[in-house]
């Protein structure tokens, strides 16, 4: 999980750089957002919150840590956040854009911030047998969701692939 929320702050930045784009009114080719529309469903949504909300959180929820109904609660909330800034950026005006590229890029940085801390706690008290457990689960979702295993290299080569033609629009 720990590299997915890397690779998720690589997105936020991306993000942040197209944003930057929009604003200094540079034209993005719209196969672009199509492309990061990719990222954004497929890898952030399909993967890596499907995973939490479907086999980390109903674990972490069993473990009785501090405060963690209410985060778990806020957790899934700006997972659909996510989800609505998402269609805004891939099918929204301009302008709307630019407003869904800041509030995604900024959501997502504190939600990672957030979550890691929550889940570093979790990590303490999870039992060796609690943990293999949780692998499992997040790979028979990854081969449900996508038919295979190690999909995150892909998408890591996307982002990355995304991020430079970003930077040279
Ligand atoms: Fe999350
Ligand atoms: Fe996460």
């Amino acid at each position: 999980m720990i590299s997915e929320h890397s690779l998720i702050l690589q997105t936020s930045n991306l993000l942040k750089v197209l944003a930057g784009k929009l604003e200094s009114s540079r034209q993005v080719p719209e196969g672009f957002w199509k492309e990061l529309g990719i990222v954004l469903d497929d890898f952030e949504a399909k993967l890596h919150h499907a995973k939490e909300e479907m086999v980390l959180f109903p674990k972490l929820k069993e473990l009785h840590l501090q405060g963690d109904g209410e985060l778990v609660e806020e957790f899934v909330k700006e997972h659909a956040e996510a989800k609505l800034l998402s269609r805004k950026i891939q099918e929204g005006s301009n302008e709307e854009r630019l407003n869904a590229l800041r509030q995604d890029s900024d959501l997502m940085l504190r939600h990672v911030r957030r979550e890691n801390s929550f889940f570093s706690q979790a990590q303490t008290v999870l039992s060796d047998s609690e943990k293999q457990e949780l692998f499992e689960g997040f790979q028979e979702l990854e081969k449900k969701a996508f038919g295979s295993l190690g999909v995150l290299k892909g998408f890591s080569e996307r982002v990355k692939a995304l991020s430079e033609k970003a930077s040279a629009l």
